[in-house]
């Protein structure tokens, strides 16, 4: 194990910087292995330092090449400067201008953050703490600057230059064959919103006129040759913009909007001030090249970067144990503007599935932490599904408690009030507090304390008094920072579902605060009795996933049977199904891991039958229903001793049974409800395609002979998203058919890389132990590259995250292989290196002989010498070797 581990960063520590940076001058020449930046920084002290204070600015492996101060050379006892770091001993009264001069090499930047060159195009990543790879700063959220960048490239290289804010000035250096451009942000920034791109790109452009009448000008640029894939995303654009303004208030405030599409990028996308970066997986759309899926992303993913320009820039983060505060609420809100432009229940089932299959595992696992964490070494590491996904959650449970219009009050005094700062969560609280006068300190908790609640009821009802009562209680797992928990404020919409299918109504309530059709759980138990009930209720609790919990109830199989084809809630009618699905696939697990054939109640197929019949539903929720729990969840649900085959058999067991009762029936409502054949993006055609997708899935499920079929169907596809989901069923069910789809897939789009990655990630996650060999046959594919993080990501994380079977093989082949990726790559880019690390996050809970492999493997990789701080600290983290909190 390594020893010499790196500091731990403490929320409670926070102090202000010293000094303050008021403006920032850069001038950046772009020159592929040797550009350069000046700096120059206008200092102030803050309240309160003692004039002479030394200045300590931020590096990492910076080369200096200049320094002045005040216009003067700097002695060499005046300053020490490392690549990490530059300290100026006793600076002069203030202000005072400090200018730096900094030698970078883009093209040898393979960690993908600062100035890197890729594909020919300079682009920057800034956050979270990327800037300080350009020049020596301040680089945290809460020093905020009005920054203008003067950009210089040659002409031909790099014909356009782009930068935060508006441009000013552009023009040829005359006598050589460089030109530049002068960019300046009027709002003042933190550094992990500076932006520059250079390169030679194609672009689109548009114009939005503003709720004030202010004409926005629009691009979106791109490599040559994928403009015409731009058009959904400038669409998307313009109605997020819209939408902003509509539901929030919030209008755009430069004169122009800039996105640019490159194709090596780490994450997804990012917001830097009125010119954000973008992966291009989150920009390329056409027909022919996009699946539904790849829409609905592009869509949000616009959606997301385009809203933080309020949550997030214009109002940012006092530190980056704060994240959740821009991206929590970013979220929340990228997720109600597809369910406005989509279907809002089929959008809140989808959210809920993926908070199942990537928050609850982590919440539950060794790297467990809270939406506002309160120690980190590395913060690169907490840009995780609890800050983004839960995160979102308190906010929707906000909303819920204060009611659509007191959320909009809170949150409009949010934006009065703290405009131009860097906030914190107290702050944020603080405005919903004193906008609804509800007291928030308990509701707190949710920022506070990791780990997922449970919340168990009992209820009982009582027909000779006509009451039904409900018994709670609640608690929250133990998690890795060993903290005593206290009881939250949870919130659980409800309904009292009769026997014809309507809520109830019910007289009186004691036991607790019942308002507007919820519950509000405050303590660690509390007994709540409805009266005045005329008939027996089928209590249906927790609808649209009100609070992020796992509730345990005692309804019998009957009255889920009964929910799942009566709840007026559509969310908890699906939620209905899978519980019953979840409860059967577990019980299947056990009887096959004891060697017994798994029996499943007919019913359960009936029900999916009839919900599939049912015309008057969405084709797109029907899909859903259709759907059985992930094997991650069950294994969740399993919680420990899990054997990934097991679930596996039992879940294909159920498929096959489900599959072979109601196949026909689905196949028919597949016909009767078939889409439009030229493809649209509509989220109705896209629910018609996602039901015939799940048609088929049955079919083959029930029947292998069905695989003429679907290779017929992936001949005859005519759209991206036929084929993909057809080549899928081929490849998972190892049919005879899949090698020569697998060869034709790979000759139609050999050229279109983000297609590709479908190609990788489909093989990489065919369930089965030999897939493993696949996968590293697959990593010396010409094709394969560990220089292109979403072809890393599309066969290295998918075999690790979403191939239980495979990467869980039993000789713990799977978790070496992990292991030695992780290692090679960690040299060239640690963060990346990092996300794929975290797919050991879930193996304690697994049975003894893989659990024993994968540790082991992790303990290998955690005595490697050299490795990144963002690796050591996932691998001492998920070994348990992290020091707590204290
Ligand atoms: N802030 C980006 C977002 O919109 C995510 C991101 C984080 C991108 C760090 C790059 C680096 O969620
Ligand atoms: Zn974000």
């Amino acid at each position: 194990m390594r020893t010499e581990t790196s500091p731990v960063v403490r929320l409670s520590e926070y102090r202000p910087t010293e000094y303050a940076i008021d403006n920032v001058d850069l001038d950046i020449r772009l020159v592929p292995e040797a550009s350069s930046v000046k700096a120059r920084l206008s200092l102030s002290r803050r309240d309160g330092t003692a004039e002479g204070t030394p200045l300590i600015l931020d590096g990492d492996g910076l080369a200096l090449k200049g320094l002045l101060l005040n216009g003067m050379g700097v002695a060499d006892d005046a300053c020490t400067v490392t690549p990490d770091r530059l300290t100026i001993h006793a600076p002069p009264a203030d202000p005072f201008v400090l200018e730096i001069a900094t030698a970078l090499n883009p093209s040898a930047n393979k960690a993908l953050m600062g100035l890197y060159r890729s594909n020919g195009v300079y682009t920057t990543q800034c956050e979270a703490e990327g800037f300080r790879r350009i020049t020596y700063f301040s680089d945290r959220p809460d020093v905020l600057s009005v920054y203008t960048t003067r950009i210089e490239a040659r002409k031909s290289e790099a014909p356009i230059l782009l930068g935060n804010g508006n441009p000013v000035l552009a023009g040829d250096i005359a006598g050589t064959d460089r030109h530049f451009a002068l960019w300046h942000d009027p709002h003042p920034k933190p550094s992990y919103l500076f932006a520059v791109v250079g390169g030679d790109l194609d672009a689109v452009h548009d114009t939005f006129t503003t709720a004030s009448g202010r004409v926005v000008k629009l691009a979106i640029y791109c490599e040559h040759g994928k403009k015409d894939r731009c058009a959904y995303a400038m669409d998307a654009l313009k109605r997020s913009m819209r939408w902003d303004e509509e539901r929030f208030g919030r209008e755009y405030d430069l004169d122009v909007f800039n996105i640019v599409a490159v194709s090596d990028f780490n994450m997804g996308a990012m917001e830097n001030k009125g010119l954000n970066v973008f992966n291009d997986k989150y920009v390329l759309v056409d027909p022919q090249t996009g699946t539904d899926q790849d829409y609905a992303h592009v869509e949000a993913v616009i959606a997301h970067e385009y809203f933080h320009n309020w949550t997030g820039n214009r109002i940012t983060c006092r530190d980056w144990f704060q994240l959740c505060l821009k991206e929590g609420l970013t979220v929340f809100r990228d997720q109600e503007f597809s369910a406005d432009q989509r279907s809002r229940p089929v959008k809140r089932i989808a959210d809920v599935a993926a908070l199942r299959q990537h928050q609850f595992p982590e919440d539950a696992g060794p790297l467990a932490h809270p939406v506002r964490p309160e120690t980190y070494r590395e913060i690169n590491n907490f840009y995780t599904a609890t800050v983004y996904e839960k995160g979102a959650e308190v906010c929707r449970m906000l909303q819920t408690i204060l009611g659509e219009e007191g959320f909009r009050d809170g949150l409009d005094l949010y934006f009065r009030r703290h405009d131009g700062d860097a906030a914190t969560i107290e702050d944020f609280l603080a405005c919903f507090a004193d906008s609804s006068g509800a007291d928030l300190r308990q509701f707190a908790l949710w920022y506070e304390q990791a780990g997922t609640p449970i919340v168990s009821v009992r209820h009982d009802f009582d027909a000779d008094r006509q009451t039904l009562t409900m018994t709670f209680q609640q608690s929250v797992p133990e998690t890795p920072d060993g903290k005593a928990k206290k009881p939250m404020h949870i919130p659980l919409r409800f309904g009292l579902v009769g026997p014809d299918g309507q809520d109830l109504r019910y007289g009186h309530v004691s036991g607790g605060r019942v308002e507007k059709g919820v519950i509000h759980l405050t303590d660690a138990a509390a007994t709540f009795t409805f009266s005045g009930l005329t008939a027996r209720p089928v209590p249906s609790l927790l609808r649209g996933f009100s609070a992020p919990v796992r509730l345990e109830d005692n309804l019998s199989i009957d009255d889920r049977f009964f929910l799942v084809s009566h709840d007026p809630d559509p969310f908890s009618r699906w939620e209905a199904a899978q519980q019953i699905a979840l409860t059967m696939l577990q019980d299947a697990t056990a009887k096959l891991r004891q060697g017994e054939r798994p029996t499943f109640d007919p019913r359960f197929a009936e029900a999916l039958g009839r919900l599939a019949d049912n015309d008057g539903l969405d084709p797109a929720f029907r899909a859903l229903a259709l759907t059985l729990p992930g094997e991650t969840e069950v294994a969740q649900a399993i919680g420990d001793d899990v054997d990934p085959d097991a679930i596996h058999a039992a879940r294909r067991a159920l498929l096959t049974e489900t599959g072979s009762a109601i196949a026909t029936l689905v196949g028919e409502a597949v016909d009767r409800n078939a889409p439009p054949a030229t493809f649209r993006p509509e989220a109705e055609d896209a629910g018609r395609r996602a039901l015939r997708h799940a048609a088929w899935a049955l079919s083959l499920a029930a029947d292998k002979a069905a695989a003429g079929r679907i290779a017929e169907f992936y001949e005859q596809a005519e759209t991206l998203t036929d084929r993909v989901a057809a080549l899928r069923l081929l490849v998972h069910y190892r049919s005879g058919e899949a090698e020569r789809a697998l060869a034709n897939f790979y000759d139609r789009y050999r050229d279109n890389p983000l297609v590709l990655d479908k190609w990788f990630a489909i093989q990489a996650t065919a369930p089965g132990a030999q897939t493993l060999e696949r996968v590293e046959a697959l990593t010396a594919h010409p094709a394969f590259s560990m220089a292109t993080p979403n072809r890393v990501y599309a066969l290295i994380r998918s075999f690790a995250a979403a191939n239980p079977t495979g990467f869980n093989r039993a000789d713990g082949a799977g978790y070496r292989f992990l292991t030695g990726v992780i290692a090679t790559l960690d040299k060239d880019n640690p963060s990346v290196a990092a996300r794929l690390a975290t797919g050991f996050g879930s193996f304690a809970m697994l049975e003894e002989r893989r659990r024993t492999a994968a540790q082991a493997a992790l303990k290998a990789l955690g005595a490697s010498a050299n490795l990144s701080r963002d690796v050591a600290d996932i691998v001492e983290r998920t070994l348990g070797g992290e020091v707590s909190n204290a």
